[in-house]
């Protein structure tokens, strides 16, 4: 075991679907209106798994181009930690199938289970083992195909999902860079909020289940939303206090996307100008444990990201779960000055 040390994020990588799902679309299939998508979600059009993709191929394009970006190969990575909600199985872990597929040898593999919020809570845990000198090079794949477990009858959920996978390597960076505050929470009394309650061991899928449409997400989505716009802001005044930061110093913040209005009210609470919130949901909808590493791969090539930079990233979902990092960019991007 090395010297406790820094934990920053040193490769990023996104993959989806070519398939595009758009409101049109949904328009023949539920009583909706693109008006109505838009004005009420902000979402445009989203992306959808074809028949041979799943979370682990989705999983294992992005992880391939995480590690180019990081400059490694699979096998110098010590542990990888798959986030999702739409595993390939039930077991073994997805992190496993993206193992077997990207070629990364014998490292610990396994999932983590915390719905929309699995991004952060992936990064943290990351950032746990570099830090305590553990590990030198872990994988954190953010990936969820919720499109496949939509009930396509139910308009107020089938035009939020989209499938999508984002990847980051995390390693050791210098001091004061990098992963430098975490705010994380549960409440399970909130479970029944955001559920898929079939398919598990507690309700087996029966064909009365299916009749039920009970192997399908359900939803209270407008107590969702009260949840997300108080818990987002909240976690990242907390995770930023922690990092002896305000929002005033925030450069670049990248909310879970799930709702434009919710992003909104989050950033409005937090006292930040629509500049420094980055925003992509009318592209991609909901995509879960996905959305945040998407944003954040987005925000490197459209140049918003740069050595110093302070990034507040915050999620929320399913559990119910919720949790923010506060992150100074380690990395030189182009243009930046020398290290
Ligand atoms: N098209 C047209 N009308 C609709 C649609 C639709 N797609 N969906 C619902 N409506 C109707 C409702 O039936 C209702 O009609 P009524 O007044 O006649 O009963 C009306 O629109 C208003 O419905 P609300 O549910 O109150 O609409 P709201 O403004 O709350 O928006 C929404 C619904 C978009 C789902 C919102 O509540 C939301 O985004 N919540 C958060 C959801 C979320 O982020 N979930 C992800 C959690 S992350 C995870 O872990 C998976």
């Amino acid at each position: 075991m090395s010297a406790p040390t820094n934990a920053g994020i040193i490769g990023v990588g996104l993959s989806v679907p070519d398939r595009v799902l758009s409101n049109a679309d949904l328009e023949k299939l539920v009583d909706t209106s693109d008006e109505w998508i838009m004005s009420r979600t902000g979402i445009r059009e989203r992306r959808m798994c074809g028949p041979d993709e799943t979370s682990a191929t989705l999983g294992a394009a992005a992880a391939r181009r995480a590690l180019d970006d990081a400059g490694l190969a699979p096998d110098d990575l010590d542990l990888i930690i798959c986030s999702t909600a739409t595993g390939d199985y039930i077991w073994p872990a997805t992190a496993c199938v993206i193992q077997a597929a990207i070629g990364a040898g014998r490292c610990p593999a396994f999932d983590l289970s915390a719905a929309c919020s699995g991004f952060v809570y992936g990064l943290a845990t990351a950032a746990a083992f570099v830090n305590s000198g553990q590990m030198r090079s872990i994988l954190v794949v953010g990936v969820d195909t919720l499109t496949k477990q939509i009930n396509w009858q139910d308009r107020g959920t089938c035009i939020l999902f989209g499938d999508g996978a984002a990847a980051t390597v995390i390693g050791p960076c210098a001091p004061n860079e990098g992963i430098l505050a975490t705010s994380m929470g549960a409440d399970g009394t909130g479970l029944e909020q955001i559920i898929l309650p079939a398919g598990g061991t507690k309700m087996p899928v029966t064909p009365e289940v299916i009749e039920k449409k009970l192997n399908c997400i359900q939803m209270r989505g407008a107590e969702v939303f009260k949840f997300a716009v108080k818990i987002m802001a909240d976690a990242c005044v907390d995770a930023l206090s922690k990092a002896n930061l305000t929002s005033q110093d925030v450069d670049l913040f990248i909310p879970h996307q799930a709702n434009i209005r919710i992003i909104n009210a989050a950033a409005e609470r937090m006292g930040l100008a629509p500049e420094r919130v980055f925003k992509n949901v009318d592209r991609y909808g909901n995509t879960s444990a996905a959305s945040i590493g998407i944003a954040m791969r987005e925000a490197l090539d459209q140049g918003l990201l740069r050595r110093g930079s302070v990034v507040v990233t915050v999620g929320f979902g399913a559990g119910l779960t919720w949790a923010a990092n506060v992150i100074r960019w380690s990395r030189d991007e182009g243009g930046d000055r020398a290290a």
